[in-house]
């Protein structure tokens, strides 16, 4: 395993002009994002060495390196998920080959449902803490412990500073910025009635089928964490007897990027 990390950074590595400290995991809904790249250089999955392969097709599978604010960073544009049949250490994978880099901040994204009735289609919702309770458990299994350590305390997952930061940003550009708890669901079928109800109960603000795992392998090698999730769906309203369309949810997005794109780009600005 550490070996195809290695392989998989030295790869990396010497296409770069230098390495970022910063990666962003693009959620599908936030595209636009890599438009705004300077210096754009694109490196395909399918050439860096042991990179997972992933089935989605609406994944870009690329890893982008630019500037954004002044500050270099990476994008992995195209996510892996358990739903895809891959294995934990496969969706561990692409974020021990950053930490090997250098990397020490990751920005975890994604679309998500909105479960609580403070949320509305459209809405940036920053990730407090997370329910983990369906997610599978990426950490068995052997322990790598050049990265982290066997029994993890996940009690601080998410950067406070980060999360000020965040914040601030969103007050100063008049960004009604959310906040609130996001649950795992593993998929790929969305939640029954059933499964909403119970997410409430449990404390759940926001759902989906990605960003746990990746967050508790982030925090096991010691990143810098934040998480933006984009309401793109309202989950109560199963509840209401209305129906989930993904097409629906994808286009929902493309108003949200630009609020996203403001954001981001003075988080980054923020960052020392
Ligand atoms: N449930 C699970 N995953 C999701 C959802 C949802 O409602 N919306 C976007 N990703």
């Amino acid at each position: 395993m550490y070996k195809k990390i290695d392989e998989a950074s030295t790869y990396i590595k010497k296409l770069l002009p230098s390495i970022p400290q910063i990666v962003i995991i693009l959620g599908s809904c936030f595209g636009e994002l890599v438009d705004e790249l300077s210096d754009r250089l694109d490196i395909k999955y399918s050439d860096i060495p042991n990179f997972p392969k992933s089935s989605l097709l609406t994944n870009k599978r690329i890893l982008h390196y630019g500037t954004l604010s002044d500050k270099e960073i990476l994008i992995l544009n195209g996510r892996y998920h358990y739903y895809e049949g891959l294995s934990s250490e496969e969706i561990a994978f692409p974020i021990r080959v950053f930490k090997n880099l250098g990397i020490n901040t990751i920005i975890i994204t994604t679309a998500a449902g909105g479960i609580k009735d403070y949320l509305e289609i459209g809405d940036l919702m920053l990730v407090k803490d997370h329910i983990s309770l369906l997610a599978p458990p990426i950490l068995s299994g052997p322990n790598y412990d050049r990265f982290g350590p066997r029994f993890l305390d996940m009690s601080y997952t998410y950067s406070k500073e980060l999360q000020v930061i965040t914040k601030k940003v969103a007050k100063t550009n008049n960004i009604n910025l959310k906040e609130g708890i996001f649950a795992y669901y593993p998929g790929p079928n969305y939640e029954t009635p059933a499964d909403i109800k119970a997410l409430r109960i449990l404390g759940a603000d926001a759902v989906s089928m990605t960003l746990v795992p990746e967050a508790t392998i982030a925090k096991h090698c010691f990143l810098d964490i934040l998480a933006i999730c984009l309401i793109t769906n309202i989950n109560a309203s199963i509840l209401y007897k209305q129906h989930l369309d993904h097409d629906e949810m994808l286009e929902v997005s493309h108003e949200a990027n630009k609020t996203f794109i403001t954001l981001i780009k003075g988080v980054l600005s923020g960052l020392k």
